[in-house]
């Protein structure tokens, strides 16, 4: 069962406003396809990337332990004065969402893999779902695929080794490519027209995938909705920043291990130079884990 926390327990928060900037968080690096997508549609926000990449990969963890991660790594973004929160991990989304919503004083954005624009697009009627372990299984996308596609044939995968890849800022060795291959092959083999990137780690294998599928897959990636979303709750809370002058995003960029591999992979695939802080963010689940660090 999970330990009991009081809702909203965090009050030491100075009032928010437009200038004050968006906290966006995932496991690791994949998040960093959210934010090219946040910083190409609202260039004047301001925004600090948390990468949890210490504990990641999450899709093989339990659940108690997402929503331990999820909940301090907001509250801390929080303390560094956020306006609003993107968990721009599927994995965390699917399993922590409601309850970190009902402990944060400030709105949250979620990411979900792309069903709904699966089921409008397929010809074919079938779609395949790379994701997570974890958000596979999760009652929420259970419920995305009820809702949304009744009469599609979704062959779900989970992506054992993709995160991992990714974190290493491996997008193309010849191992990756195998297993993808294997991943991929039973999908073309049932006739699957669209593949759902279900992890926000899998942007960053696009190339990769389109070596296997060629033209045989429309990819679906979300990342460019999740910033019209965000975008639009900025606008329903009177947070979206003054675009008036010479607005230019600048972005924070923090990790929870030594953040190499997050400057490594900014710079490889976003053409960004980051310099990444790292920061301590003990959890109840990681208290233990960091008694000895640092
Ligand atoms: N980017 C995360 C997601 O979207 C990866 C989860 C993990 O760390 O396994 O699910």
């Amino acid at each position: 069962m999970r330990p009991y926390y009081p809702a909203r327990t965090i009050l030491n928060v100075s009032p928010l406003c437009g200038a004050a900037p968006v906290g966006i968080f995932d496991s690791g690096l994949g998040g960093l396809s959210v934010l090219r997508a946040v910083r190409a549609l609202l260039p004047a926000e301001r925004l600090v990337y948390v990468a949890d990449s210490r504990y990641a990969p999450y899709g093989q963890r339990d659940d108690d332990f997402i929503a331990d991660r999820t909940l301090a790594i907001g509250e801390w973004l929080v303390a560094q004065g956020a306006k609003a929160l993107v968990v721009a991990c599927n994995t965390a989304t699917a399993q922590s969402i409601e309850f970190v919503r009902e402990r944060l004083p400030i709105p949250l954005v979620g990411v979900e893999p792309g069903i709904k624009p699966a089921a409008l697009q397929s010809k074919t009627r079938v779609a395949g779902v790379l994701a997570t372990q974890v958000t596979l299984r999760s009652a929420r996308f259970q419920a995305l695929v009820e809702r949304h596609a009744a009469d599609l044939r979704v062959l779900c995968q989970p992506g054992h080794g993709l995160v991992e890849a990714v974190e290493r800022c491996d997008t193309g060795s010849p191992e990756l490519l195998a297993l993808l291959r294997g991943y991929l092959a039973p999908m073309l083999d049932a006739g699957a027209d669209t593949l759902v990137l279900g992890c926000t780690h899998y942007p960053f294998l696009d190339t990769a995938i389109r070596s296997i599928v060629g033209e045989r897959m429309t990819l679906v990636d979300t990342s460019v909705a999740i910033a019209r979303q965000l975008e639009r709750v900025l606008g329903q809370h009177g947070l979206l920043a003054d675009t008036a002058g010479d607005a230019q995003s600048s972005a924070r960029f923090c990790s929870t291990s030594d953040g190499a591999h997050l400057r490594m992979l900014a710079a490889a695939l976003l053409g960004i130079d980051a310099q990444v802080e790292s920061v301590r963010i003990p959890s109840r689940r990681t208290l233990e884990l960091e008694t000895d660090a640092v």
